[in-house]
């Protein structure tokens, strides 16, 4: 079976990793502060910090920028349950608006007709790794005096007119897991251009300590810190980084091309001045004679990997139909999230399917999965 997921992972991390343990310095060190010397330069951000994964970038964002109880912010539903779920763990409202079919991220129009005087962010999400419409979010947040945090977990190498992904908002938040373009294991990073707001959250990620250590804490904290062998593979997946992406960028092309002849499915689209990062490709079910199902049991039957991602928006989930069990439901008033409906992210949850984007995919693998597209859809 071609993988839909095949970690890029080769000797020189292993290598990386058993220096860390040789050494003994095993807590956040040397190697996370090289790593994110790479990353600033990688991203073109003036800060970055390593975190313990995504989750917990995104959270830690929301919590310096003071985003909290009863502060709605706006985001999508279609995405990985975390990016609500850290608006929820600051105490804040996910307030859930509907995305474009063509570009599958946020619709301008719909963040716009969600804003109350309640709304105090916008958490824009590059889904797939395709970046959003980063300018024009950033009109209405500067209109409105709104804050904007970008999850760029799947945004590695995505950019806009050249500018990476998470310099348009006030933090960008990204994900190494395992599954990513670049993978950590587990592992996450923020950026900002903002000093200020930077020394807090290297400070709040580590106890709410100075950058001296010690035991004095001057916010209350977590302990958000990255191990150094995660940040020793990070730091080798770095150096590999243009290679990595090289490979997904061919590949994403070569599918936009070839897939865009075929008239039942849409390729998500990319706005003209935007790169993908070809984190995942998802087309989308265009006619109604054929399903979500059947194309990838048709899939897997040729041994090509496919599934749904996110068929389940993020309200549609059960932790959010019933809110009961979620301990600030006890003291904050949530919206009915079962009576929240985004139709076009409904369909787009319903219709897409993933193909294949691994690094180890050859020239043959992408032509047999392109023909067996277009036998199915013929
Ligand atoms: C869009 C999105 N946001 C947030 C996260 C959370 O990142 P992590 O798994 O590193 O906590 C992920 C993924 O894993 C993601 O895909």
């Amino acid at each position: 079976m071609i993988p839909v997921v095949d970690v890029d992972i080769r000797e020189l991390e292993m290598k990386a990793v058993q220096d860390v343990v040789k050494s003994k310095y095993l807590v956040e060190g040397p190697n996370a502060r090289a790593f994110e010397e790479k990353f600033a330069k990688f991203s073109g951000a003036k800060f970055a910090s390593t975190i313990v994964n995504g989750t917990c970038a995104l959270h830690l964002a929301m919590v310096a920028l003071d985003i909290g109880p009863n502060d709605e912010v706006i985001t999508t539903p279609y995405t990985f349950v975390a990016s609500s779920n850290t608006i929820l763990f600051s105490g804040a409202i996910p307030v859930f608006a509907d995305i474009d079919r063509e570009t599958y991220n946020l619709d301008l129009e719909k963040i716009e007709e969600k804003i109350t005087e309640k709304t105090k962010a916008i958490m824009p999400v590059h889904i797939f790794g395709n970046p959003c419409d980063m300018k024009a979010i950033m009109d209405i947040a500067e209109d409105r005096n709104l804050i904007v945090i970008e999850d760029c977990a799947q945004g590695h190498g995505a950019k806009i007119d050249d500018t990476h992904v998470g310099n348009f908002g006030s933090v960008g938040c990204f994900s190494f897991y395992g599954t990513k373009n670049l993978v950590g294991g587990e592992g996450g990073a923020v950026i900002t251009n903002d000093e200020d707001l930077f020394e807090k959250m290297i400070s709040i990620k580590n106890h709410g300590r100075s950058p001296a250590g010690g035991y004095a804490h001057y916010y209350v904290g977590f302990n958000y810190r990255m191990t150094d062998m995660t940040a020793a593979i990070m730091n080798v997946q770095m150096d590999r980084a243009k290679e990595i992406l090289s490979k997904r960028h061919y590949t994403g092309d070569k599918y936009r091309k070839a897939l865009s002849e075929l008239e039942d499915i849409d390729i998500q689209k990319v706005l003209p001045g935007h790169q993908h990062s070809d984190y995942i490709m998802a087309p989308l079910i265009i006619n109604e004679k054929f399903s979500q199902n059947e194309v990838i049991e048709y899939l897997k039957s040729k041994n090509v990997g496919s599934r749904s991602i996110y068929s389940k928006l993020s309200y549609q989930q059960p932790c959010y139909q019933d809110l009961s069990s979620w301990h600030l439901s006890k003291v904050i008033e949530y919206p009915d999230y079962s009576k929240v409906k985004c139709s076009t992210a409904e369909y787009v949850a319903q219709n897409h399917f993933e193909i294949p984007m691994v690094t180890s995919l050859t020239d043959e693998s992408i032509n047999y999965i392109i023909d067996v597209l277009g036998e199915f859809f013929k």
